[in-house]
């Protein structure tokens, strides 16, 4: 299927590792011109080398002077991919989180989408019709023992992604999440551990799996899907309690 992408351009945030990385290769696969954010200017310089025509934005999404200074040359955007996160604390209750540590995870995971598309909402409309992506999680509506903090902020994401789905729509600009379980990323091999992702019955999608979800939800072929969380996760939510 022809996604409808060819010569259209879009910001891919976090674009240095996982997620972010094989977003900004799929769409550059798909003749879309990509503007790469991360914080990380080597890892950025790699994914840039993989993207031909790309331009490399190093900013702190959780800052916001540098999410100005790095996007302002960006006057015209098809879309938006928000994958910049982080984990935070794993397998700690509450009582061992330091405020600083809850406050890191909603600045990145939270704050960070604000930051950014709040910056280039001149652009998307400048597009005429567009399309936002926010990475969430399936934390958003199941939760891991000891992830109290990225499980909120997953949760957020989801919910600031459906606010702004009724915002923009008289500006022509859809907002959606996808929201997969465990994706095998340097993050989840972090926190999880080698052991864990490679034994064979762990249920893990590659990050390319999840580069296409998104690649559909940028493109016009989803148009009408809008306000929506395109949950990835093997089915694990839509089993009942019940026992059977
Ligand atoms: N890996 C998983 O299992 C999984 C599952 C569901 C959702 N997600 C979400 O997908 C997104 C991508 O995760 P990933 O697994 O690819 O992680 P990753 O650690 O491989 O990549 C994250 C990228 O974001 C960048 N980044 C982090 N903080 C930043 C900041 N403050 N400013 C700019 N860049 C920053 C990092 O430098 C890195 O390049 C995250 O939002 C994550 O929560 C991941």
């Amino acid at each position: 299927m022809d996604l409808q992408l060819h010569g259209t351009t879009a910001l891919v945030t976090g674009a240095g590792s996982g997620i972010g990385r094989a977003v900004a290769l799929a769409l550059a696969a798909e003749g879309v011109r990509v503007a790469l954010l991360d914080r990380d200017e080597d890892a950025l310089s790699e994914t840039a080398a993989a993207c031909p025509g790309s331009s490399v934005h190093v900013a702190d999404v959780t800052d916001e002077a540098q999410v100005d200074a790095a996007l302002g040359s960006l006057d015209r955007l098809d879309a938006v991919v928000c994958c910049a996160g982080i984990s935070g604390p794993v397998g700690a209750g509450i009582e061992d989180i330091t405020l600083a540590q809850w406050n890191a995870v909603f600045a990145v995971n939270v704050t960070g989408p604000f930051l950014v598309l709040r910056r280039v909402l001149p652009a998307l409309r400048a597009a005429g019709t567009a399309s936002v992506v926010l990475l969430s999680s399936d934390s958003a509506f199941v939760a891991s023992p000891g992830m109290a903090p990225y499980c909120s902020s997953k949760g957020a994401v989801a919910q600031f992604a459906r606010a702004l789905s009724v915002d923009l729509a008289r500006d022509g600009i859809r907002v959606n999440t996808v929201a997969p379980s465990v994706v095998d990323t340097p993050m989840s091999r972090g926190d999880l551990g080698d052991a864990a992702l490679d034994a064979p019955d762990f249920p893990v999608q590659t990050a390319d799996e999840v580069a296409a979800h998104v690649a559909y939800l940028v493109s016009p072929r989803s148009r009408a899907v809008n306000g929506t969380t395109l949950l990835s996760d093997f089915g694990y939510t839509a089993r009942s309690g019940f026992p059977a």
